[in-house]
């Protein structure tokens, strides 16, 4: 059966600056590298230097939109001083989104903060929210004529986990009580700008969201399935839903901007959270990362999403496999579940891959590969992976074939 998106659905890939630009020397991941002796993010895939090539790919991939984020560290590299040499850089790239007619979806925060930032407090001083709502003001001010999508934080519940409870991304805390500090002030922040941007907008129509990371909870179904389903449900309720049902509370969310990659199975323990299991039994399969490879469930959470009566972007799906092939199932069959899930009535306006390019994976390094372009980080070339005319070949259609919709 043939399965048809709608009109100006937004078909594209999504990057974050320091996972891609290089060279930002004045963002706390670049110091937390060197402190922890991790692999550095050094020049990356230099798409500060090639991004009208990248854009050029995009385009000739059928891609009709764009997600990236402006890199904060470098428009406000001190404090108080606006870099306009940072920032031009950003303008470039819009226009030349524009020429191809590329629509942007642009993140102002992901994951990284300047390093003056993090050195007097990041997101546990409250005082400071002030300096980040100034570079969303001029960012949005600057670019508003050219930009109607904005995602304001990208993923604060993973970033908080890793940065302020697990300790592996900075600050490299280690702390319940400063992890929900941490996420009190970004939710703060992120109505603030929300408010913001809407002032900065006046009539003019923007449509602002998070980019929330969503996983779908199964019970593991060895020994206490009761149990197993209860802690399901509080990881579901904590994970997926707690700081979008406080956005969707406060009337801050014009879309849901949805990051999906994987199920996960959960076990009871000791802990509130319970955790996940990856007990050999379930036959599911795993990426490189051992994440569980679970497209229906992006059809179950669209399905579940569609209670907020909000629009839904799939702001990044993706997955890392040596083989060509496995990009090409774990592509087509997600894009299987959002196409259902469209037939079935939920109001989804796009799907972005991550990532248009291979790119720096966080304390993970160069290791992982989510590109549809694949990069030679010695020399910088690109070569376009052969899925990805799979995808591009969808994006044309704006269709996609299905055997079997139930
Ligand atoms: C993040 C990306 C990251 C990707 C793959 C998402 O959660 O937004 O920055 O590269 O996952 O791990």
């Amino acid at each position: 059966m043939r399965l048809y998106f709608p009109h100006n659905f937004l078909w594209g890939s999504s990057i974050s600056s320091y996972q891609t630009e290089g060279g930002n020397i004045y963002s706390d991941w670049f110091l937390w590298e060197k402190e922890q002796g991790l692999e550095h993010a050094g020049a990356s895939a230099n798409h500060y230097k090639f991004f009208k090539e990248d854009i050029e790919i995009a385009s000739s991939l059928s891609h009709n939109a764009f997600r990236f984020s402006l890199e904060w560290s470098r428009i406000y590299p001190h404090k108080d001083r606006f870099n306009e040499v940072g920032f031009k850089h950003y303008e470039d790239v819009i226009s030349t989104l524009k020429k191809y007619n590329i629509t942007p979806v642009v993140t102002l925060h992901h994951f990284t903060n300047p390093i003056w930032y993090t050195k007097e407090g990041g997101w546990l001083n409250h005082k400071l929210i002030d300096y980040f709502l100034c570079y969303v003001r001029k960012a949005v001010s600057l670019l508003k004529d050219n930009v109607k999508y904005w995602i304001i934080f990208n993923e604060p519940v993973v970033y908080v986990y890793n940065g302020f409870l697990e300790g592996i991304w900075p600050p490299g805390l280690k702390s319940t009580k400063e992890a929900l500090r941490a996420l009190r002030n970004i939710l703060r922040a992120y109505i603030l700008s929300y408010q913001e941007i809407k002032r900065i907008y006046a009539d003019k129509k923007s449509f602002l969201s998070i980019a929330k990371n969503m996983r779908v909870f199964i019970p593991c179904f060895y020994l206490n399935f009761g149990q197993n389903n209860l802690f399901s449900f509080i990881r579901s309720r904590f994970f997926n839903f707690y700081v979008l049902d406080y956005l969707y509370k406060n009337r801050c969310l014009d879309f849901i901007g949805l990051n999906y990659y994987c199920g996960e199975f959960t076990k009871a323990n000791f802990s509130l959270w319970g955790r996940e299991c990856t007990d050999a039994h379930h036959k599911l399969k795993r990426n490189d990362l051992g994440w569980l490879v679970f497209p229906s469930g992006l059809y179950n959470l669209l399905v579940r999403l569609r209670n907020y009566n909000l629009p839904i972007v799939i702001t990044e799906n993706g997955t890392v496999t040596p083989l060509d092939e496995e990009y090409a199932s774990f592509m087509i069959s997600h894009i299987e579940s959002v196409a259902k899930a469209i037939n079935d009535g939920v109001d989804v306006r796009g799907y972005f891959w991550w990532s248009l390019l291979d790119n720096f994976e966080w304390d993970k390094g160069y290791s992982c590969r989510f590109g549809l372009v694949d990069v030679d980080f010695n020399n910088f070339s690109r070569k376009i992976k052969p899925f990805a005319l799979k995808y591009r070949d969808i994006c044309r259609n704006n269709f996609i074939d299905i055997e079997n919709v139930d």
